[in-house]
């Protein structure tokens, strides 16, 4: 035992028989019956062997301060109506807004993602920017309930557009296309209403080219310059959005996202989609979906270092719903394991349906923050 300190006058033929005595039920209680057959150097089991240690040893952590609990507000149905494909996700009339806001406040959750479903859909998404829109007076209504609640919003067309699509289409025959400036116009307007209902930040997920700082500059010239940007900086067209169009009802009712969400295959397209909204003047961003993209997750948080969040989508959500349903996954601790690894991977933040279930979770003494 060179080097290890010794007490002064711990050499008395009594102390040495103490020590000696305590030395060996020592081992024989840690050990069991067996002492060790090697002398290994490491044995990175010791950190592992209790509770205490791995309380000690832990690298990821997350907190309720990192969530947030993504709403859908309807002007189409009374009170909460249950989204099938998402168990225990609710459409909240108007007036359930504010009980369902309190419900997340007192549980500690800092942040909602707010989404409107309009009761009347065009072609040019007048419901998005509509002053007194649904969406609108949700924002409102949170903020007068609580305004410690970092109300976010999602600047998107899709909800509020007859055919589904996140922009404006030209439709000739078969063909269409989604213009994009002429979308982006109207994106900037979508925010500039979220931020005049009382917005904290704007959160645009349509993928048109430009749109940050096209909103940027609306902003900052109509006086809201205290408005953040949360850009959905990369994301991907994903067949985990799935549950959400069900949800949001916002399913394109003809084509598809792929040619303005981004191709799942493409990491180094995603990081020059990030390095422009950046450049635009993005606070922070959105990489989506998680599970199948942590590799862009924590390139992303890597290289450009800015706050960043994950969202844990719609689909993800489902499976596992599902998945526990027919007890072939323990619910609560598949969700603890995915959320550490969306802490692992350099989540800030995580957007996720089930943020009000981890608060509660969390709330138990006896949370320990893995996945036991
Ligand atoms: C677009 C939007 C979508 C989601 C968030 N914002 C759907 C889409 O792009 O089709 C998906 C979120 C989820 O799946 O949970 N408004």
């Amino acid at each position: 035992m060179a080097g290890t300190p010794t007490r002064p006058h711990a050499d008395t033929p009594t102390r040495r028989y103490e020590s000696l005595l305590l030395f060996s039920l020592r081992s024989l209680c840690l050990c069991g019956e067996f002492p060790s057959m090697y002398h290994l150097t490491h044995r990175p089991r010791r950190l592992r062997s209790t509770e205490g240690y791995r309380r000690l040893a832990r690298e990821t952590r997350f907190a309720v301060d990192q969530l947030i609990y993504p709403i859908f507000v309807s002007e189409k149905v009374s009170g909460r109506s249950e989204v099938i494909s998402m168990p225990e996700v609710y459409q909240l009339s108007l007036s359930a807004v504010a009980d369902e806001v309190k419900s997340i406040a007192d549980l500690g959750i800092p942040a909602v993602m707010v989404f409107g479903i309009p009761a009347q859909k065009d072609t040019v998404a007048s419901q998005a920017y509509a002053g007194n829109g649904i969406a609108q007076k949700a924002i409102y209504s949170i903020k007068q309930t609580r305004p410690e609640t970092i109300v976010i919003t999602d600047v998107c067309l899709c909800e509020y557009m007859s055919h589904g699509h996140c922009g404006i289409v030209d439709k000739q025959g078969e063909h269409y296309r989604i213009l994009n400036d002429e979308t982006v116009e109207l994106l900037a307007k979508t925010a500039l209403s979220h931020a005049a209902a009382g917005a904290d930040i704007v959160a645009p997920s349509d993928m048109m080219d430009g749109r940050i700082g096209i909103i940027r500059n609306a902003l900052d010239a109509q006086g809201f310059s205290n408005v953040a940007i949360m850009s959905y900086a990369a994301k991907f067209c994903s067949a985990f959005y799935g549950p959400f169009r069900d949800a949001a009802e916002s399913a394109p009712q003809f084509g598809d996202r792929r040619t303005y969400q981004m191709d799942p295959a493409n990491p180094l397209e995603a990081l020059r989609e990030v390095a422009l909204d950046v450049e635009q003047g993005a606070d922070l961003l959105i990489v989506k979906p998680g599970l199948p993209y942590l590799d862009i997750l924590w390139r992303v948080k890597e290289r450009f270092e800015l706050p960043t969040a994950v969202y844990n989508v719609s689909g993800e959500y489902a499976m596992l719903k599902a998945a526990a349903k027919l007890g072939w996954l323990e619910e609560k601790r598949s969700v603890i394991e995915m959320m550490t690894g969306f802490r692992r991977a350099g989540a800030d933040m995580i957007i996720t349906y089930w943020a009000k279930a981890l608060a509660k979770w969390m709330d138990d003494p006896n949370f320990r923050n893995s996945c036991l």
